[in-house]
């Protein structure tokens, strides 16, 4: 079956993005390669690499040229007009960028030389880097974990369609590392039609499972899809989130109506920027609707609370091909005896259960679980076990 036959168009209304060499090709390619200039991407940059071989950066086909850079930066759009909120570029030093040839073929490489894809390297341009994070996260700061990666990163740009002929060294949680065409096939076999996709970058709590299964409510099946690329220093490690994320499954879902997958891109912290780009994403991997909560891909106080719903308001339903599905602030409330939101409890903030994530880290740190109204015990007691041993 094609992909067009699927329910939902990839993003940009033509078929998912295949960068990735058939397998007959793949030692040719790497002969090729063998004789190519090289270029060294780092672990953000093979991210990108994979989202856009996989497809799940569709219609991306490599990484940007000018025209879609300079229109994704100012309006939030590529050049032909299709809506994408975050530039990917692949920036490097200018004396790399001086040592290349646009019309030439370039190697890129894994940290240890590995070679995995070929650029078809069509545009070398310059950008300004402060100017990129300012518009991009409202802040040039070093303070905001984005917007340092923004401005860190060299402003000459290599842009090209890619071939990926290697596998990219180091994926972690292969079991369930599924591209775009496998969760869309995953679907198909489920029967589900209205799939609602969750972001998350944080272990669960009980306002996560709270929003995902109202989302459920009023849908035929849920994608967690947890980002596993990079996150900032002291988010929890993936590796520990994982865990969370499978045991909550276990325990409080049913099988035929939850779904577990990575999703491989790194955290940039764009709030609604990052939020209209994760809604993509989730479309490219199949999904109806998308889960919007309260400060979505936020950090610190850089972004109001419901900045990135707002975000949605600018584009046009179809034009993004994915519903957003939007939550107030949730938490558990003692007189209401229930998980609930600013929406739907009656009483005041000192019946609610509001515990910020400094304050639970804090908890975990001093080996204390958070309550059960907050935090499945379950998924408090990993929680503490890795903090313990990390200590
Ligand atoms: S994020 O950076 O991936 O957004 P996190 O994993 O904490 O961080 O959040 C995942 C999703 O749940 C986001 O859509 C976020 O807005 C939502 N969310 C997290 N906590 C709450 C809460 N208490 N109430 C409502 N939505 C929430």
């Amino acid at each position: 079956m094609s992909v067009r036959d699927d329910a939902i168009a990839a993003h940009g209304g033509g078929e998912l993005i295949d960068a990735k060499a058939p397998p007959a090709e793949r030692d040719s390619l790497k002969a090729h390669a063998a004789s190519l200039p090289a270029v060294k991407l780092g672990a953000r940059d093979l991210a990108d690499l994979e989202m856009i071989a996989s497809g799940a950066f569709s219609p991306l086909n490599g990484f940007m040229g000018e025209a879609d850079y300079l229109r994704s930066r100012d309006e939030m759009r590529l050049a032909s007009g299709v809506p994408w909120s975050i530039p990917i570029t692949l920036g490097v030093e200018e004396a790399t960028a001086h040592g290349l040839k646009t019309g030439t073929d370039v190697a890129l490489t894994a940290e240890s030389g590995e070679r995995l894809a070929v650029l078809k390297l069509a545009e070398i341009y310059r950008v300004d880097r402060q100017r990129e994070a300012q518009a991009v996260f409202g802040t040039a700061e070093d303070a905001h974990p984005g917007a340092r990666n923004v401005t860190s990163t060299p402003p000459f740009c290599l842009a090209g369609k890619v071939i990926l002929f290697a596998e990219i060294p180091g994926r972690t949680f292969l079991e369930y590392r599924l591209e775009p065409r496998q969760t869309r096939a995953a679907f198909r076999e489920r029967g589900w039609k209205k799939i609602v996709a969750f972001q998350t970058r944080n272990p669960t709590h009980r306002a996560h499972e709270y929003i995902q299964k109202a989302a459920l409510e009023v849908c035929d099946g849920l994608l967690v899809h947890p980002l596993v690329g990079e996150t900032k220093g002291d988010d929890v490690p993936a590796a520990i989130r994982m865990e969370t994320y499978k045991v909550l499954l276990e325990c409080y879902y049913p099988k035929n109506r939850a779904m577990l997958s990575v999703m491989p891109a790194h955290m940039r912290y764009g709030g609604p920027r990052e939020a209209i780009l994760h809604a993509i994403i989730r479309r490219n991997y199949g999904c109806t609707h998308f889960i919007v909560g309260r400060d979505h891909a936020g950090v610190g106080s850089y972004y109001g609370t419901y900045d990135a719903q707002k975000m949605f308001e600018r584009f046009g339903a179809a034009e993004l091909g994915i519903t957003p599905l939007m939550f107030e602030n949730t938490f558990w409330c003692g007189k209401c005896l229930s998980m609930a939101s600013y929406k739907t409890c009656p009483h005041t903030d000192a019946d609610r259960l509001l515990l910020s994530g400094t304050k639970v880290r804090e908890m975990l740190r001093a080996g204390q679980a958070p309550p059960p109204e907050f935090t499945r015990p379950e998924l408090a007691a990993i929680l503490v076990r890795a903090m313990r041993e990390t200590k």
